[in-house]
């Protein structure tokens, strides 16, 4: 017998999905709109700055208003190309060379991805803006990550590209999630980035509910979805930082574990298992894309776990930076890898802390300095997977 789907289209409630409608968000349409809208009377545009933390619909909103604008200029027969980059992705960020090759590619210049000087690639970047009169609308979307990975000159260079152009306008838009982000920037960036801002706020439940309610009319199938389960996956999403991705992963999943489950409906009890679920994956994932020196790193802190679980080797011991190194030393050469310095070691256990895949506290050895005492804060289904993914891995 073949199962009942509850979902009509799953797609629409994904979060690449670009829904035609953005409830809540009225305002913020609004505004950047009328920051890029000088481009229709080819006049100069300000900069733009948009910020706030993940899902709150910044980055649907940018794409929106790109397309409405390009709409716009088409209707009205003047000039504008948008450029969208995700500076997340890879084979973008790395360099300053990748970034001027990908914007030439969605330009319609194709530029090998390694070969020439960068500055060759700049100027090419320069001349296709500059060949025509034209607005150029370049959105750079989740920015930190090239300030991290290539440093804030390459942003003070971007923002300050349209004052040598001749015929061309150039309008750079950056968003990030990180809202600490500008504040750390380079007071000449900062006024050249930011001179106009916008920031996202989260959403409440309210809103999210609003926002599932109609992702869930197209997306299930009528009748699958009680008014409760999606009060809750709102309330959930909400509780947190009003992400209203995680409430639509909330509910996509929920469908999914009812289906399995051969349930007709979805009921509050399979939004729990998703959320479960969710968590899962993320630490999974997180782990999954670890360079392998931090991986090996993890897989040392669990091997020595499992030791203290079976009393082998160790007699109701704290786990140090130490042993770790130590065990992480064997490791590496069972299985042909550079060993670092123990300093590294213990920065890529500072990082693994971070990502909230171990805790590292730090405690005194008395006058041997300080180190760092390393538990597992993940549930058993967790540990049970990463140790599944890096047995292998590693041998
Ligand atoms: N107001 C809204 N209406 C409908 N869907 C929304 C709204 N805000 C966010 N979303 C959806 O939530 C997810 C996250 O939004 P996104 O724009 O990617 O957030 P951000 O870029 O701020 O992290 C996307 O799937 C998006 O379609
Ligand atoms: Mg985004």
């Amino acid at each position: 017998m073949q199962r009942r789907t509850l979902f009509a289209d799953k797609n629409v409630l994904t979060s690449s999905f670009v829904p035609e409608n953005i409830p809540h968000r009225e305002q913020e349409i609004q505004q950047m709109s009328a920051v890029l809208a000088p481009a229709l009377r080819g006049y100069h545009t300000s900069n733009l700055f948009v910020y706030g933390t993940c899902g709150t619909g910044k980055t649907i909103c940018s794409r929106f208003v790109l397309s409405q604008l390009e709409q716009a200029a088409r209707q009205q027969g003047i000039t504008i190309k948008t450029v969208y980059i995700n500076c997340k992705m890879e084979k973008v960020s790395d360099t300053e060379y990748r970034l001027f090759a990908q914007i030439l590619k969605q330009l319609g210049e194709d530029v090998p991805y390694t070969g020439l000087p960068t500055d060759v690639v700049y100027k090419r970047f320069f001349s296709k803006i500059d060949e025509t009169e034209q607005t150029v609308v370049l959105v750079l979307d989740e920015i930190d990550t090239l300030y991290r990975k290539i440093g804030d000159d390459i942003l003070y260079n971007i923002t300050r590209i349209s004052n040598e152009l001749k015929k061309a306008r150039l309008a750079v838009v950056g968003i990030t999630n990180d809202t600490s982000f500008y504040d750390s920037l380079d007071v000449r960036v900062k006024s050249s980035l930011g001179s106009e801002e916008i920031m996202f706020h989260p959403y409440n439940a309210v809103q999210l509910k609003d926002i599932l309610t109609m992702r869930a009319a197209t997306g299930f199938a009528a009748g699958t979805v009680p008014e409760d389960v999606i009060n809750k996956c709102a309330a959930l999403a909400a509780q947190e930082h009003g992400d209203a991705r995680r409430a639509l992963d909330l509910l996509r999943v929920a469908g999914e574990v009812a289906e399995r489950n051969g349930s007709p409906t979805i009921v509050e009890e399979h939004v729990d298992m998703a959320e479960d679920k969710i968590d899962l994956d993320r630490v999974t994932e997180t782990v999954k894309s670890q360079p392998a020196q931090s991986q090996i790193v993890l897989q040392s802190v669990i091997k020595i776990q499992e030791d203290v679980a079976k009393k082998e080797k160790w007699t109701d011991r704290r786990i140090l930076t130490g042993d770790v190194f130590s065990r992480y030393e064997e490791l590496c050469r069972n299985n042909g890898l550079k060993v670092l310095t123990q300093r590294r070691v213990s920065d890529l256990i500072g990082e693994l802390d971070m990502l909230g895949i171990i805790n590292a506290k730090i405690v005194s050895k008395g006058r041997h300095g300080r180190t760092r005492e390393i538990t597992m804060p993940v549930n058993d289904v967790a540990l049970a997977k990463m140790r599944g993914f890096l047995d292998g891995r590693f041998c």
